[in-house]
């Protein structure tokens, strides 16, 4: 089934150049770029957006890691895009990842983990919501 997932390419992986890489591997996966845009998170919507882990210990730092550097944030279509990205991503954790995964590739750490892709069908739809109104996605 087609299906639109939301992504963000990580100050981490933008810092080192890697934009082009990432989506190289996105691209090969099958998946499509149909919406995409490099900004610079403000404090309120890194928050925001990482809202449901706000009471663990790992909260701050990663609001801070996430606003110190442009971030490209990103809508991807294909064939179950949600669970495809996820196995394109490879386990939060680099040290998890299975080989030509990104995260296996370019992650430096469980924070500083390169990518970010929903994790189901739901919150794909809040998290594009959040940052892309329908004309930014020309497909
Ligand atoms: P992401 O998929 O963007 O969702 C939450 C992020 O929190 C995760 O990727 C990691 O970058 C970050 N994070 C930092 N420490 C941890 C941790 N111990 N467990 C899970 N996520 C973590």
């Amino acid at each position: 089934m087609t299906e639109r997932t939301f992504s963000i390419i990580k100050p981490d992986a933008t810092r080192r150049n890697l934009t082009g890489a990432v989506n190289a591997l996105i691209e090969g996966a099958g998946l499509r770029i149909v919406g995409q845009r490099r900004i610079r998170l403000t404090e309120d919507q890194a928050k925001k957006f990482y809202e449901v882990h706000a009471a663990r210990p790992f909260y701050n730092e990663l609001v801070s890691q996430m606003i110190a550097e442009p971030v490209v944030v990103q809508v991807l279509e294909g064939d179950n895009a949600v669970a495809r990205y996820r196995e394109v991503m490879g386990a939060t954790n680099p040290q998890e990842a299975a080989e030509g995964t990104i995260r296996k590739a370019f992650a430096l750490s469980i924070g500083e983990n390169s990518v970010h892709g929903s994790d189901s069908i739901e919150n794909a739809g809040i998290e594009i919501a959040q940052f892309f109104t329908a004309d930014q996605i020309p497909g």
